[in-house]
């Protein structure tokens, strides 16, 4: 089928979880020809959870003794591309050849942890998500912006609907977070679980997080407060976003080309209140706590 929006017609449910044709291929050529090494690193997330600003933050905190903060990686190459996106690699036999990446190599995807290979599960995984009011907005405007210019936009009461009813890429959106939720929980060690609202109030804690959990934790030489503040400034919004790389550079998703400035919008936490009636508000917070319970998860004001 044509197209990249997620109307019903783009989407197929393969094994619980709504996929586009073009992801359903990638994951099949994952399962069949993907070779992970033990020191991969996986960054999973829901789209629009906040994988773009993760991924700079992964990057920088990997890389700090390695570069300066004054002319940084990041200006050069920008978040996208240090990084290998599985599923916007894998559309074709044979795939990407991933093995002169150096160690730790570093992937992304959107997938659920249910439909990944065993191999793949056995790494290393941090786990970024958002309250899904916020993901609903965000990318109710991503989608309208990277469509298909031949194809009408899609309202916000329709893209509402779709998204309660759990039919969105990579969605249900609950599934998604409870699939790495339920092994986070089973292997703390194997996976880190974060969210875009802690990322926002603490993110130096978070950046001592990801250091420890990739091996490299901060060591008694190091100025551990001033870097970890550099590594928070150097990945915020306006820095991230100003980058030339962000500003002008694109990312390929196969056939689809997005601009990299696409994946910046307003990066801030309850843009949904301006979005959703109380309503609606009721409807998606129900329905969500609904699916969490048990899973000591939870979203929003009562977070
Ligand atoms: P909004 O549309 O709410 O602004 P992803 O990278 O998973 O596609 O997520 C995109 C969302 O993360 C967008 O949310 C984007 O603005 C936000 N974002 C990108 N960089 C950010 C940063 N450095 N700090 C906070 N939010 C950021």
């Amino acid at each position: 089928p044509k197209g990249n929006g997620w109307r019903v017609k783009h989407l197929y449910n393969y094994n619980g979880f709504w996929l586009n044709p073009i992801y359903i291929k990638a994951n099949l050529l994952l399962h069949a020809y993907f070779k992970s090494h033990p020191t991969d690193i996986f960054l999973a997330s829901f789209m629009k959870s906040g994988t773009t600003w993760l991924k700079a933050l992964m990057i920088s905190t990997i890389n700090r003794h390695r570069y300066n903060f004054c002319d940084h990686h990041l200006h050069h190459h920008g978040p996208q591309t240090t990084f290998s996106f599985l599923e916007s690699e894998l559309h074709s036999y044979p795939i990407t050849d991933f093995t002169n990446m150096s160690a730790p190599r570093l992937f992304a995807t959107h997938f659920p942890r249910t439909l990944l290979p065993s191999s793949v599960t056995s790494c290393k995984f941090i786990y970024i998500c958002r309250d899904p009011k916020d993901v609903l907005i965000s990318k109710w405007f991503f989608m309208n912006k990277i469509r298909d210019k031949d194809l009408p936009p899609l309202s916000f009461a329709e893209a509402f609907e779709l998204f309660c009813k759990g039919i969105s890429d990579f969605g249900p959106f609950w599934e998604h977070v409870l699939s790495y939720r339920r092994a986070s929980l089973d292997a703390p060690d194997k996976i880190l679980f974060l969210k875009y609202e802690e990322v926002k109030e603490q993110p130096e804690v978070v950046v001592r997080k990801l250091a420890a959990f990739m091996g490299e934790p901060f060591t008694m030489e190091e100025d551990e407060e001033r870097v970890a503040e550099n590594i928070v400034n150097l990945c915020n919004f306006e820095n991230l976003s100003n980058l030339e790389v962000n500003k002008k550079g694109v990312t390929k998703f196969g056939k689809l080309v997005v601009d990299n400035r696409e994946f910046f919008r307003k990066g801030k936490i309850g843009d949904w209140k301006n979005y959703l009636t109380e309503e609606m508000k009721e409807r998606i917070d129900g329905i969500i706590h609904e699916k969490l319970k048990g899973s000591g998860l939870t979203f929003g004001e009562s977070a």
